[in-house]
């Protein structure tokens, strides 16, 4: 079964960005690898990995693989990856990307994101990401977890836009203001963990509507973010919630229910990063499935 996969967003550079991709977070190698082989089997278009996720090269395997199974080109995928925390810096970033593209087996990325603002060091890893966008190795740059202070500081200094913000972003927290400031700014909020890394899908509330539509909890919170013009990346390592997460273009919910849903905001993070601080390095990149992103120290 191929699934209607097609729909994208352009970006303020121009660029087309498929608005449903596959995360990757919290999986290794060997079953990302797998993953991506599923989502390009089933119609996705978009794959979201990061070097701290440590499977790079898990996504670089299953993309190869992928892509000769399918017949398609390495340009009708849109792959994103991150810089890792302790990478950040002008030339830092420059000399690390490189290892990046070799483990993804490519030449270039599509979108690349600063993974979060580490502090003292953000604005030279911006434009370090300029020079990375100038060279033709990133189609597209942006940032990852910036808050509008951290939006303003880029804007002040860059000379190419971020294209995406990509942070938090389900019925339980909906980061309204940061959203009307991307809208402003023509930034897209891209959201991670959609499905509040699968702890919103228990909410009975979500259920209920869910069920008007015959549809499950996840796909309902994936459609509310089509139609609220979110960019959106669920992850799953089983094949059948791969392609039920993607099944989301044979219905419509309601002007009323997405109001419904709209007031579902409850600030609900999984982290918070208002105050987000980097203390020092953490301690190197890993080749493992421990090396998270959520376990960032923070100053109140
Ligand atoms: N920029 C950042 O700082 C940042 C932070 C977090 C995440 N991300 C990105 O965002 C992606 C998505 O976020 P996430 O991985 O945290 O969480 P998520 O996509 O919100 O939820 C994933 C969880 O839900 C489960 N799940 C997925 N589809 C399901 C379905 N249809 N029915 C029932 N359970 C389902 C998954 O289990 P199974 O895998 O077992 O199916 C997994 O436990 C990440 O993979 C990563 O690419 C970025």
């Amino acid at each position: 079964m191929s699934l209607k996969l097609d729909s994208t967003v352009t970006l303020n550079n121009g660029v087309k960005m498929p608005q449903l991709g596959l995360g990757v977070w919290k999986v290794n190698n060997s079953g990302a690898s797998q993953s991506v082989q599923w989502a390009l089997k089933h119609g996705y278009k978009a794959i979201d990995t990061a070097k701290q996720y440590g499977n790079e090269a898990g996504v670089g395997d299953g993309l190869q693989k992928g892509l000769a199974e399918n017949g398609l080109k390495r340009e009708d995928i849109f792959l994103t990856t991150k810089i890792f925390n302790g990478d950040q810096g002008y030339q830092s970033v420059l000399d690390n990307f490189e290892g990046q593209l070799k483990r993804l087996q490519t030449d270039y990325v599509d979108l690349l994101l600063i993974h979060w603002p580490v502090d003292g060091t953000y604005l030279d890893t911006w434009r370090a990401l300029e020079t990375i966008y100038k060279s033709g190795k990133a189609r597209a740059i942006g940032v990852s977890n910036f808050n509008i202070t951290r939006l303003k500081d880029i804007l002040q200094i860059c000379s190419i836009k971020p294209a995406v913000n990509q942070m938090e972003y389900h019925p339980l927290c909906q980061e309204v203001d940061i959203k009307n400031f991307c809208d402003e700014n023509n930034i897209y909020l891209e959201a991670w963990s959609p499905l509040g890394g699968g702890a919103v899908l228990s909410d009975t509330r979500l259920k209920t509507i869910a069920d008007k539509y015959n549809k499950s909890v996840a796909q309902v919170i994936l459609r509310w973010d089509l139609q609220n013009g979110i960019i959106t990346i669920p992850k799953s390592v089983h094949e059948a919630r791969i392609i039920q997460n993607a099944d989301v273009y044979d219905f419509e919910i309601s002007d009323d229910d997405m109001d419904e849903i709209n007031g579902f905001d409850a600030d609900k993070r999984s982290l918070w990063y208002g105050d987000f601080f980097w203390s020092g390095n953490p301690d190197g990149f890993k080749d493992s499935v421990d090396v998270w992103d959520d376990e960032p120290q923070f100053t109140k």
